[in-house]
């Protein structure tokens, strides 16, 4: 592209917030230009709002910047949010009615019946519901979301399936990492040693969103797809990388052999058309005994890859193995950013 797209990221100085700004260094495609949060932040330079906790300095481009208010007047088209979700609903509304392209982490408009619920890899074609969404709304603007984390990386096997053998019940638990809870989440002293079996409304998102990403889109709304997802949500003692255990009835019966050369053949849009923050492999099969784990598989394809291992015969289903993927890459900022150099390359 001869000239980069500004754009603009809410919530900036959060944990999903600073992922953002730290794929869009050197992006090729977008270029970033403004960073709002809260009152708490709004007026400061980027650096004395954030408490940075990546692992790369905050670009220079970024540190001196004025944090702005969370209101339309940004000096952009695009908007990349990472706001909390008790006012990520009403200020992404604000944005998409004044014009922008709103691309949303939070939990708010995901099961819209107007709003995709988008994974290029998946379901691209989902970007025909924004023609309902500005007829609807009146909108010149709209909102594109992104799922939840765990449904993130559940979504990709979980399609690769559900598209060649057919899928009929899937019993899902997670492992999730502390970052997935934002900055600074759970005091270490809950956390050492422990298992927290409870995220709040978490087992709802993962056990409804796959059913709109996997649906049809017909006559400018999504039929859902008719399989049943039954989810226990665990948070773990572990920085990034979400890991979920995986047993899935399957309308066809398959070979763990079979159902890991599916799981390594999947390829999509993002694949073909090679946008920027594309994995070549949306699935990688590992076949170490003892992987995927998130210390060594979580980066796997830039973060945006989910890694899958452990394939084997189910006694109770079909199919068991498990998943893992990056809960703030390709669960939150990574998907989000995807999302819009899709929508930069294709009519909607
Ligand atoms: N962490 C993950 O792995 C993950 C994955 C997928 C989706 N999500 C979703 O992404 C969103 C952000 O999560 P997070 O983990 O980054 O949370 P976080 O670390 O708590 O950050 C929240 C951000 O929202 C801003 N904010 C809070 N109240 C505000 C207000 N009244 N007006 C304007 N801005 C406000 C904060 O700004 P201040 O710093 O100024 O307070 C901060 O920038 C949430 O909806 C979450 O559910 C998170």
């Amino acid at each position: 592209m001869a000239t980069k797209v500004p754009v603009g990221v809410l919530g900036a100085t959060g944990a999903v917030g600073q992922k953002f700004i730290k794929l869009l260094e050197n992006h090729p495609w977008f270029e970033l230009t403004e960073v709002a949060a809260s009152d708490r932040s709004a007026g400061k330079k980027y650096k004395e709002a954030a408490t940075w906790r990546q692992y790369t300095p905050i670009p220079d481009s970024i540190k001196d910047k004025t944090v702005k208010p969370c209101e339309p007047g940004l000096d952009c088209q695009l908007v990349f949010s990472g706001l909390d979700s008790s006012i990520a609903g009403e200020v992404e509304e604000n944005f998409a009615r004044a014009g922008y392209l709103v691309l949303s982490n939070s939990k708010n408009h995901r099961m819209d019946t107007d709003v995709p619920l988008l994974v290029p890899d998946v379901n691209p074609d989902h970007l025909g519901l924004i023609k309902t969404q500005r007829q609807q709304r009146g909108w010149k603007g709209a909102i594109v979301t992104n799922p939840n984390c765990s449904t993130a990386g559940l979504v990709l096997p979980l399609a690769a399936l559900y598209r060649t053998l057919g899928v009929r019940r899937v019993i899902v638990t997670t492992m999730q990492a502390l970052s997935g809870a934002g900055y600074p989440g759970h005091s270490a002293i809950d956390m050492l040693g422990n298992v927290i079996p409870y995220i709040s409304s978490e087992e709802d998102k993962v056990e409804t969103e796959p059913l709109k990403i996997l649906g049809a889109l017909r006559d400018g709304a999504i039929q859902q797809a008719d399989f049943r997802v039954s989810a226990h949500t665990n948070r773990v003692f572990v920085e990034d990388g979400h890991t979920e255990c995986v047993s899935i009835e399957l309308d066809k019966k398959a070979s763990p052999a079979e159902v890991a050369s599916i799981f390594a053949g999947y390829k999509s849009v993002p694949q073909e058309m090679k946008l920027p923050s594309a994995p070549e492999r949306p699935i990688i099969v590992t076949e170490e005994r003892d992987r995927p784990q998130p210390k060594f598989d979580r980066e796997a394809g830039g973060g945006m890859s989910a890694v899958v291992g452990r394939i084997r015969e189910c006694p109770v289903f079909d199919i068991r193995f498990v998943v893992l993927s990056h809960n703030t890459v390709r669960g939150a900022a990574g998907a989000a950013i995807l999302n819009a150099e899709l929508m930069q390359q294709v009519d909607y």
